[in-house]
C-alpha cells in the first residue's frame, strides 16, 4: 500500500441498467438497451469502461422486494454476486462490490459467497452491508414483518463479525499441498469459530481458504443513528448521500470520530457518497440539461415512489392539496430515517402532499453540474475540504459516463487528484486499506488471547 494511493480520490461506478430511484425516463434513452438490467454483456462493457478509466470499483445496489411502482431497474435485475462473478472473468483490476443484506441471509452463506468472489477475482471482492430498507422483503423470507431497528442493526453487527471470523478459518499457510511430504493440510492452522451469539450460532470452519485480500472489503449503507454506529464499527468504506459540502463534511467528521471512539484508525474508514454529475460543454448548457431532465420527470411516478420509505404506503389515496398526511409510523420498519426526514420537512415548512412531491423532484438537483472544468473544480473542492474520500458515480447512458471519464477525469488526473495507474492488484490495495491480519496468526506471534468478536 502506498501513501499515494490512500490520498487519491477513490472512484466507484454504480451500474443501474434501466434506472434506479427517481430515474423514471432512463429506460427510454435509445442508448440504453431496454434489457440492460438483465444483460450481462451490458454490465461487462460498463465495468470494462470503468476499469479503462482506472476506477476502484463497480458497485451493485440491491433489494429483494418489488411492487409495480418500483424503479424500472429494480423490477427485473440480476443477483449481485452471480453478476459480479461473471464480470470478474472479463476484468483484471476493478473492484467488485455487491450489496447483500444481513437481515435475510445467514453469515456462513454470505462469507462463503464473498470469499469465493475474492478468489475468483484475484482479490477484488467487496460487500455493501445493508439491513434492507424494503419492509416487504420479510414476506419473501417466511416472516410476517421486517425486523425492528434494534434487531436489524444488532443482527447486522453480529452477522459481519461472524463472517469476519469465518474468513479467518484458515491461516495463510494452512494448506501446504505438499505431495512429497504427503501433507495437504496443516491441521494446526485450521480453526473452527464456535460462535454462539444472540442471533447466530455458527461452528465453522469456513470451507474455503484465506482469500487474496485476507478479507473482502466491507462497505456499509444505512444512515440512522444505529446505521452510523454500525458503519463506524465494521466498515472499510461507507456509501452515503451528499447534498451539500457542509453536510458532507459534517457526516465524514462524525463517522471518523465514531470510528476513533471505537479504537479504530479513522483513516481506514473511507466516506464514499453517490453523486450524479451533469456535464456539458458550458455551465449554462449543463444547467439547462439538468432542468430538462428534472422537468421531464413524472409527478405521478414520484408520488407513487414517495411510498417506498414508508413501507410502500400508497400516497395516491390522499388529497394532494391537503397537509402532508401524518403517516411516518408506516416507515418504522422500512427506511425510517428517510421517512422521518420527509415528515419533518413537511411539518417544518407546512407543505401539502403536492409540495412534498415537488420538493423531492427538485431535490434530485446535483451539486456537480457544469462544464468539465467546473465539475472537476467542484469535486476537487469537496475532496480537499474533507467532504469525501471517494465518489460513487451513477452510470446510465454510456456517453454520459464517457464525458466524466474523458473530460473530467483527465483534469483531475493532471492535478494529481485521481490515480494515473492502479497501485495494486487488489481492491483493498487500491483503496489504500490495510490487509486484516489473521487473528490466529496474530495470536501465535503475540501470544495474546484470541478475541472472536
Ligand atoms: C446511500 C444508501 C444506499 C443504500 N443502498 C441499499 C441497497 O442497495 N439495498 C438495500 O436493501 N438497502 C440499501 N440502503 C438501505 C439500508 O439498508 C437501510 O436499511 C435503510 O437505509 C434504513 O436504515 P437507516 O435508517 O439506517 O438508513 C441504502 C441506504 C443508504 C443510505
Amino acid at each position: 500500500m502506498s501513501e499515494n494511493s490512500r490520498r487519491s480520490l477513490k472512484l466507484g461506478a454504480i451500474l443501474l441498467g434501466v434506472g434506479g430511484p427517481g430515474q423514471h425516463n432512463t429506460w427510454l434513452d435509445p442508448e440504453i438497451p431496454t434489457t440492460a438490467s438483465v444483460d450481462v454483456n451490458w454490465y461487462i462493457a460498463r465495468a470494462q469502461e470503468a476499469e479503462a478509466a482506472l476506477f476502484d470499483h463497480v458497485f451493485i445496489v440491491d433489494s429483494q422486494f418489488i411492487t409495480p411502482d418500483s424503479p424500472n431497474h429494480y423490477l427485473s435485475r440480476l443477483e449481485p454476486l452471480t453478476l459480479l462473478s461473471a464480470i470478474a472473468t472479463h476484468t483484471r483490476h476493478i473492484g467488485l462490490v455487491g450489496t447483500l443484506t444481513t437481515s435475510y441471509n445467514e453469515p456462513f452463506n454470505v462469507a462463503r459467497r464473498l470469499a469465493s468472489l475474492d478468489h475468483i477475482s484475484g482479490g477484488r471482492a467487496g460487500w455493501n452491508v445493508v439491513t434492507s430498507g424494503d419492509a416487504g422483503t420479510a414476506g419473501n423470507y417466511s416472516r410476517d414483518q421486517h425486523f425492528d431497528y434494534a434487531t436489524r442493526y444488532g443482527r447486522a453487527l453480529e452477522h459481519v463479525r461472524v463472517a469476519q471470523g469465518l474468513w479467518d478459518s484458515y491461516e495463510a499457510d494452512a494448506l501446504p499441498r505438499d505431495r512429497q511430504r504427503q501433507q495437504f493440510l496443516d491441521r494446526t492452522k485450521l480453526h473452527a469459530l464456535e460462535h454462539v451469539g444472540e442471533y447466530f450460532s455458527v461452528i465453522g470452519p469456513l470451507n474455503l481458504e484465506r482469500t487474496p485480500q485476507g478479507q473482502p472489503v466491507i462497505f456499509q449503507a444505512g444512515d440512522s443513528e444505529e446505521g452510523r454506529d454500525l458503519g463506524a464499527a465494521i466498515a472499510d468504506a461507507i456509501f452515503t448521500h451528499a447534498q451539500s459540502l457542509e453536510q458532507a463534511v459534517a457526516f465524514r467528521t462524525e463517522i471518523r470520530e465514531r470510528a476513533a471512539a471505537k479504537g479504530r484508525d479513522p483513516e481506514h474508514v473511507l466516506i464514499v457518497p453517490g453523486i450524479f454529475p451533469v456535464i456539458a460543454d458550458t455551465d449554462e448548457e449543463a444547467k439547462a440539461r439538468q432542468d430538462a431532465v428534472l422537468g421531464a420527470k413524472s409527478f405521478e411516478k414520484a408520488l407513487a415512489e414517495l411510498g417506498r420509505p414508508f413501507g410502500w404506503h400508497d400516497f395516491r389515496q390522499y388529497d394532494l392539496d391537503a397537509p402532508f398526511p401524518a403517516v411516518s409510523a408506516a416507515g418504522e420498519r422500512s427506511f425510517r430515517t428517510q421517512a422521518e426526514a420527509i415528515t419533518k420537512l413537511a411539518r417544518d415548512r407546512n407543505f401539502t402532499l403536492r409540495q412534498v412531491v415537488q420538493h423531492l423532484l427538485d431535490a434530485g438537483r446535483s451539486p456537480f453540474v457544469g462544464s468539465p472544468q467546473t465539475v472537476a473544480d467542484q469535486i476537487q473542492r469537496w475532496f480537499e475540504a474533507g467532504g469525501f474520500d471517494g465518489i460513487n458515480i451513477s452510470v446510465n447512458a454510456p456517453s454520459e459516463f464517457a464525458k466524466f471519464t474523458q473530460q473530467v477525469l483527465p483534469i483531475l488526473r493532471e492535478r494529481g487528484v485521481v490515480r494515473s495507474e492502479y497501485e495494486s492488484t487488489t481492491l483493498r490495495g487500491n483503496l489504500g486499506l490495510p490487509v486484516p491480519e489473521n487473528r490466529y496468526t496474530a495470536a501465535r506471534t503475540t501470544e495474546a488471547p484470541v478475541l472472536l468478536s
